[in-house]
């Protein structure tokens, strides 16, 4: 969706920038995009970095890829045309939250990478840390924690990430976690260690 279909619209200025709301919160705003198969971990890790986040008195927002479908989202479903303006709405609600100063995780599968490419380019440079949840897919598949992965290899559920549609790995992610034979909390630890040594975090 490139063009605007409004016209007659003007953008409105802000008085108050975003330097000096990171000013008062005393962070900088940004988004840590977890992509990955179904099943790899990502709403997991965002909810347990989030709260280790939060414990650290850091403002924190999580937007999860099977929550926005049951509202902003339900209009969607999974061909290609509609997970790319999934990705795109997303981006933009993650855009906003990181201009008004909160680390946001984001768990989508983003199996296309033209769609993830889109949603950094909304983000200054650096404020975007691509987090390639790289469980392989027989790791998601023996997990299968909603049974989708049964369900699908029995032709009850139709483009199905890894099974019947692609995923795109990530080529230059900032960030690899592997998940297997690791505990949460040692992937939620790598994300943190990426956020502290890029001064986002202490
Ligand atoms: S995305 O591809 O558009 O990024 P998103 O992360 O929002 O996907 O939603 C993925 C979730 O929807 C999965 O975790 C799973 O629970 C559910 N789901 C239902 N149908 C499918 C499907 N065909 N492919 C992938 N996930 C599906």
């Amino acid at each position: 969706m490139a063009e605007t279909k409004s016209q007659n619209i003007h953008f409105h200025g802000a008085n108050v920038t975003r330097d000096e709301r990171e000013a008062i919160l005393g962070q900088r705003g940004c988004v840590v995009w977890l992509t990955g198969f179904s099943a790899s971990g990502k709403s997991t890790i965002a909810r347990r970095v989030e709260q280790l986040l939060l414990e650290q008195d850091v403002y924190t927002y999580v937007l999860d890829g099977d929550n926005l479908r049951f509202k902003l989202n339900k209009d969607l479903g999974f061909s290609a045309t509609d997970r790319a303006e999934n990705i795109r709405r997303v981006g933009c609600v993650a855009e906003l939250f990181a201009d008004s100063g909160a680390i946001v995780l984001t768990a989508f599968i983003s199996p296309y990478r033209a769609d993830r490419d889109a949603a950094r380019a909304l983000l200054p440079a650096g404020r975007f840390i691509e987090a390639f949840v790289a469980t392989s897919l027989e790791a998601c598949e023996a997990r299968d924690p909603k049974g989708l992965y049964k369900k699908a290899r029995a032709g009850e559920i139709k483009e199905f990430t890894g099974i019947s549609d692609p995923y795109e790995a990530p080529e230059a992610a900032e960030l690899i976690v592997n998940t297997e034979g690791k505990t949460v909390d040692e992937s939620a630890e790598q994300v943190l260690a990426h956020l502290r040594a890029h001064g986002f975090i202490k």
